[in-house]
């Protein structure tokens, strides 16, 4: 088949990539950044995702071209649309970018087309975009037909999940849609599920939200454990157990963040509430939402714990080291990331703290994301923080001098420092496992160490 995805995003790219190099179709991207398709064209990929840039030089599978031009995907048997659908103020979608797309396509359009939506859309958003195209001229003679396609895709597994799906929900209105996705997906017919495209829409919005309430569920008992002395990860592992729980997202640690739980949570939740009348059935999101904001500044208060100053009644002016500044590891994406979180908490408390950050691949998304970035509100907080942030190239610069370190991502590499090396460049002994994955008998004997979700450890 011949498909035109708008839209070279995290969602965009990968998907094209792995339609045309995993799935043999032929594939045009496109987007309206130059120098992005520029990027592509050479063969390289403006994201980090493991596996992607090999298949993108991959002379096996169907085509795969990049263009800056709708005129280029309008023979297309699909057009897939993978734009951004970003949360406004109140937690609803703008679905601004989505309807240019469906603009774009109605201007050149000459006969049907068939366009899927895959970005994350609350329900409603395909009869909002069939209104749009009703008042094109092209609408009196060719039709556009929507369906939604939504993607499970995690960061930073996207390529090896897009070769293992759980699942691939097809959501189509009328017959030839279904029969275009189902022929797209051929290699995975087994795993297809047709519904409607309302319902598809929200099968995407309820799992994410879902596996946000057991991250909030498992972290709503850390203070509890600790004022118990019981280990978390214990309990995480024994309801795990029962296949009716299973043993993922259960492991605590601080919040949940990424572009997309946060985001299709306040999505879920606007839609529900603005949905019902008397309101009665968003209570569970907004407790997660409220719990998830606490667990994130865990760090935080395990600082405050050892560093409280009586005399002036803040936080004393210490270095911070931290490891981690990704959302989760094998990715370079810092949004909603809690480092982000801890850092401004941080200096919301004292202004005079320094810290230092290192992360393996993520140190330039997060200086930009402290210092460039130009939303309103991020630029707010960067005047906060002032320059007493540093990203560092190496784990060890940034525990040089460091008063207490806090470990927030769980990079595998993270396992394999020189802790003994690490104590002697501190200036302080503390430590904080945002993600418990060190050896708590080794980190003990080492440190005043403090392990997420489990009983805390006086040195040895
Ligand atoms: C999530 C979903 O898992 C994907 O299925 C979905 O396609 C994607 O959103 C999306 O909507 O595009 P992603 O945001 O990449 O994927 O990341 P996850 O691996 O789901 O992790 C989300 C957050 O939960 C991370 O901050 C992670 O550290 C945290 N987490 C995860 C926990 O705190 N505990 C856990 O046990 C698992």
């Amino acid at each position: 088949m011949k498909i035109g995805i708008i839209g070279t995003g995290y969602v965009g790219l990968v998907s094209g990539v792995c339609f045309s190099k995993v799935l043999n179709h032929d594939v045009i991207c496109i987007d309206y950044l130059e120098s992005k398709i520029d990027m592509l064209k050479n063969g390289k990929s403006p994201i980090f995702e493991p596996g992607l840039n090999s298949l993108l030089t991959s002379e096996k599978g169907g085509t795969l071209s990049f263009s800056t031009h709708y005129a280029d995907i309008m023979d297309c048997d699909l057009i897939i649309i993978c734009v951004g659908a970003p949360q406004q103020e109140n937690g609803s979608t703008d679905l601004r970018y989505i309807e240019s797309c469906v603009r774009n396509i109605a201007e050149q359009m000459t006969h049907d087309m068939y366009v899927v939506i895959k970005s994350t859309v609350p329900v409603g958003t395909i009869d909002r975009m069939r209104h749009v195209f009703s008042q094109y001229p092209i609408s009196e003679t060719c039709n556009m037909y929507f369906s939604s396609n939504p993607e499970f895709l995690k960061e930073g597994s996207a390529v090896e999940d897009f070769l293992n799906p759980s699942r691939v929900v097809i959501g189509a209105d009328d017959p030839e849609s279904k029969r275009r996705l189902l022929e797209v997906y051929d290699a995975y017919k087994d795993k297809c599920y047709c519904v409607s495209s309302s319902a598809a829409q929200l099968i995407k919005y309820a799992a994410n939200s879902f596996l946000a309430t057991k991250i909030s569920f498992i972290n709503s008992l850390i203070s509890y454990c600790e004022e118990r002395n019981i280990n978390l990860q214990e309990v995480a592992t024994g309801i795990g157990l029962d296949p009716r729980i299973g043993p993922n997202f259960l492991q605590p640690g601080p919040g949940y963040g990424g572009s997309c739980f946060p985001k299709d949570l306040a999505s879920l939740s606007y839609e529900i509430e603005h949905a019902t009348e008397d309101r009665p059935d968003n209570c569970i999101l907004e407790a997660v939402k409220e719990i998830n904001n606490k667990s994130k500044l865990w760090p935080v208060y395990k600082v405050v714990e050892n560093f409280y100053d009586e005399n002036t009644c803040t936080l004393k002016p210490i270095t911070i080291g931290i490891l981690g500044a990704a959302f989760k590891a094998f990715t370079d994406d810092v949004r909603c990331s809690s480092t982000i979180d801890c850092v401004y908490e941080l200096f919301n408390i004292n202004k005079n703290v320094k810290i230092k950050v290192f992360d393996p691949i993520a140190n330039n998304n997060f200086i930009h994301y402290l210092y460039d970035n130009t939303d309103i509100s991020s630029k707010k907080l960067s005047e906060r923080v002032g320059y007493n942030v540093t990203c560092v190239d190496t784990a060890y610069e940034a525990v040089t001098d460091a008063d207490v370190v806090i470990l927030m991502t769980p990079w595998p590499e993270f396992l394999a420092l020189n802790y003994s090396k690490i104590k002697c460049l501190m200036n302080g002994n503390t430590f904080i496992d945002a993600r418990a994955m060190l050896d708590e008998q080794a980190m003990s004997t080492l440190f005043n160490y403090y392990a997420i979700g489990k009983p805390h450890r006086e040195k040895n």
